[in-house]
């Protein structure tokens, strides 16, 4: 199974050049984030290298055998860039019922391809902390639609590297068509709209509930 569980990896990820660690470093430097929720990852351990304590959610039946493979947390601790015993857990689970994991208890959720993570995880992410979102199946507009969190960032990627920058933000989710996006439509249709500008993703603060923060230009460079 060990060869398997990198072979997989490797094929998903690395062949490809996507495993988007410099991503999540990104958010570690700019947000000090230390324990991540990520529902929908499959096999994308590569948030474990730069993040101590990543909790990894999916459904998919190849999943349980790759977390559990010891080569697995060999790769893990090869490649981590942390002082300290890296901590990766696994739920073979559906993330939109309940989890057994305790409210508020992470500082940054993940949302990468995996349908809308933002709404159903929402739960577990603390007051203050990051959501990274794309807009695969209008996750990402659908937390620009939410009260409960801000846009404060976006996550641009070009020659293959990610680059993060909070300049200009009221140009974001602007439709190419003039026509707004509502809940109602995203959910029908899983997607979002066609936007003037698609960047790789988007960071969003979560909010106390009903009081979006203010955005915070100027905390942030690129
Ligand atoms: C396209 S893959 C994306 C994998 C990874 N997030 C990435 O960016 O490479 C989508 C994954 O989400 C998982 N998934 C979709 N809906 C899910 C749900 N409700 N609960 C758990 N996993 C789910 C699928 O099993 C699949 O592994």
């Amino acid at each position: 199974m060990s060869n398997a569980a990198l072979r997989l990896y490797n094929q998903h990820f690395v062949d490809k050049g996507f495993e988007r660690v410099d991503l999540f470093a990104l958010l570690v430097a700019h947000f000090g984030v230390r324990r991540a929720l990520y529902p929908g990852s499959f096999v994308h351990v590569s948030p474990s290298f730069v993040i101590p304590s990543v909790t990894y959610v999916d459904t998919d039946r190849r999943c349980p055998s790759f977390f559990a493979a010891p080569v697995v947390r060999l790769l893990v601790k090869e490649r981590q860039r942390y002082h300290g015993d890296p901590e990766v857990v696994f739920h073979h689970a559906d993330y939109s019922a309940p989890l057994d994991e305790p409210d508020s208890s992470f500082d940054l959720l993940i949302s990468q391809w995996a349908g809308p993570v933002s709404q159903a995880c929402k739960r577990y992410l603390q007051v203050g902390g990051v959501l990274v979102a794309n807009d695969s199946h209008g996750d990402a507009s659908l937390a620009a639609l939410d009260d409960d969190y801000a846009l404060i960032a976006v996550i641009v990627r070009r020659g293959g590297r990610h680059r993060l920058t909070d300049q200009d933000l009221h140009t974001y989710f602007v439709p190419r068509s003039g026509k707004q996006a509502t809940r109602v439509a995203i959910e029908r249709t899983g997607h979002g709209l066609a936007y003037t500008k698609s960047p790789a993703a988007y960071v969003f603060r979560r909010a106390s509930v009903g009081s979006r923060l203010p955005a915070e230009r100027g905390a942030i460079r690129g």
